[in-house]
């Protein structure tokens, strides 16, 4: 009797992790891992659709990422008048001026749209997106102050394409709109933007729109992140004014699955992001080729020869940059202990789970860092990050699912809806870790009964 049950167990098991599954994800469209060409630069840009991507407000170096990235366009949904610089965690945000200044000297065509006091959820607004559209190079990387009205505006022209206009995708509905918002950490559902949703679909108002879950709701302070479920969020390498900010937005704990300056008793130093410079897989030099940035190898691996130095500063006397502080780099390139030195003197709690990038992934793998990532989450709010999002996404999603006691589905589909795309067929590896993890979360909690 008892060998019997055994049996049936295993053969459910098997039949869900071998079978092929589809799963049904609550975005647009299929999305990519995020930060197009250069991850390491644009980790936090949201897809919508190949040629829609959302941000919040932009520091002049992240407008020349995104154009690095391969972005061809910034739309800024709202203009920043000169009086109106900004601030984030002590890094200057420009005004539009300064800005359209940026983007032109990095290549990419700029715009903003409304003014600070117009009514961002008005029909007008979505008209003049929808005018100034044919203008701009795709892809188009779109921005409001922390990336929550432009979705709305964007989402609500995409709905008004899919009403008039036959030949327009992805096709958005209001029932679309609510499932990819909320997919998105968003929360759209005041009866006011109601009553905008049912006017541009021409549907009836949606009573009861599904909401995310995120915790705390006002996690878009630090909008940088991408939320996977409740309190556990991911993203790549954050930089020092990172760390205020997300003290100040009520993050109790940052893990790091980046490698430390050492690991196995060698050095690993993983690279960081520069200027005008390619992002190279290796940090070290070898018997042919000196290491990432000495001054050799900065220039073969420049991205545009044509920037003048002021890409990089008035005082710069090159056209790319050589060292990257802000990002925790020293001259051989991330420098964890920088990083952990920082966060140190907030209140956040700091973990270092080192992961090398393009691990083979195994469910013994997880199950070594298991009880951390549960712990950790248990704080309070968590962020995950790594260099561009990949390994953080992989553990983050399967660590939200087993605290919050998900399935298997649910982590493939979460894992997806965030760009990393985990089947048999893709990262069998991950997809692997992800079965036998599952597997022995039931038979740890069937032990427990
Ligand atoms: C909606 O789409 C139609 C067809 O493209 C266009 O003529 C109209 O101006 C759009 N309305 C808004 C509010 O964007
Ligand atoms: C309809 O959508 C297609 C595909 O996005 C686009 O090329 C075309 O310009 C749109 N037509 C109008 C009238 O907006
Ligand atoms: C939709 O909004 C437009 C512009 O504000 C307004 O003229 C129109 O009456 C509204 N339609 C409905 C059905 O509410
Ligand atoms: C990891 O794999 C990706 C894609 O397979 C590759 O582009 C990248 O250079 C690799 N990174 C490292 C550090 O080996
Ligand atoms: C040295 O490093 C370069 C760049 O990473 C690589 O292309 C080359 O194959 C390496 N050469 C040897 C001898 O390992």
């Amino acid at each position: 009797m008892e060998f019997q049950n055994v049996c049936t167990w295993l053969v459910a098991i098997i039949a869900t992790c071998a079978s092929s599954v589809t799963v049904q994800v609550d975005t647009a469209v299929k999305r990519q891992p995020p930060g197009l060409k250069s991850p390491m630069k644009v980790w936090w840009a949201k897809e919508l659709t190949p040629d829609f991507h959302i941000a919040g407000r932009l520091t002049e170096r992240q407008i020349k990422y995104a154009s690095e990235a391969g972005f061809r366009s910034i739309l800024s949904l709202f203009m920043y008048e000169t009086n109106d610089g900004g601030n984030f965690g002590g890094e200057y945000l420009p005004t539009t001026a300064e800005a359209w200044a940026t983007a032109h000297m990095a290549g990419l065509q700029y715009v903003a749209l409304i003014g600070g006091n117009d009514d961002w959820t008005s029909i007008d607004t979505i008209q003049r997106f929808h005018d100034v559209l044919p203008a701009l190079r795709k892809p188009i990387l779109l921005h409001c102050d922390r990336g929550y009205t432009i979705t709305f505006v964007t989402l609500m022209h995409m709905a008004n394409q899919t009403r008039h206009n036959s030949s327009f995708e992805p096709k958005i509905y209001s029932h679309n709109f609510y499932k990819i918002t909320a997919a998105m950490g968003l929360d759209f559902t005041h009866d006011d933007m109601k009553e905008v949703v049912a006017n541009v679909t021409g549907e009836p108002v949606v009573e009861k729109p599904p909401k995310h879950n995120c915790e705390p709701e006002e996690w878009r302070d630090f909008w940088l992140a991408h939320p996977i479920s409740k309190n556990w969020y991911m993203g790549g390498q954050v930089r020092k004014c990172d760390v205020k900010i997300l003290e100040q937005t009520g993050f109790k704990a940052i893990i790091n699955m980046r490698l430390g300056v050492t690991h196995n008793g060698q050095p690993s130093q993983e690279p960081t992001a520069l200027l005008n410079v390619k992002d190279e897989p290796t940090t070290y030099g070898n018997s042919t080729t000196p290491p990432r940035q000495d001054l050799k190898t900065l220039e073969t691996n420049k991205i545009n020869e044509h920037h003048s130095s002021d890409y990089i500063s008035k005082k710069s006397r090159i056209n790319y940059e050589t060292e990257n502080p802000l990002e925790f780099g020293d001259d051989i390139g991330y420098n964890e202990d920088a990083e952990e030195e920082v966060v140190l003197k907030t209140s956040l709690k700091y973990y270092h789970i080192p992961i090398p990038p393009n691990s083979t992934f195994t469910a013994s793998m997880f199950s070594q860092i298991r009880d951390t990532l549960i712990q950790a989450g248990q704080l309070g709010p968590v962020m995950l990050h790594c260099s561009d999002g990949r390994r953080v996404a992989y553990f983050g999603v399967l660590a939200a699912a087993i605290h919050e006691g998900h399935d298997l589905n649910w982590a493939l589909k979460r894992v997806q809806e965030l760009g990393f795309e985990v089947s048999p067929d893709v990262q069998p590896d991950v997809y692997k870790m992800y079965c036998e993890s599952f597997e022995q979360s039931h038979s740890f909690k069937n032990e427990e009964l």
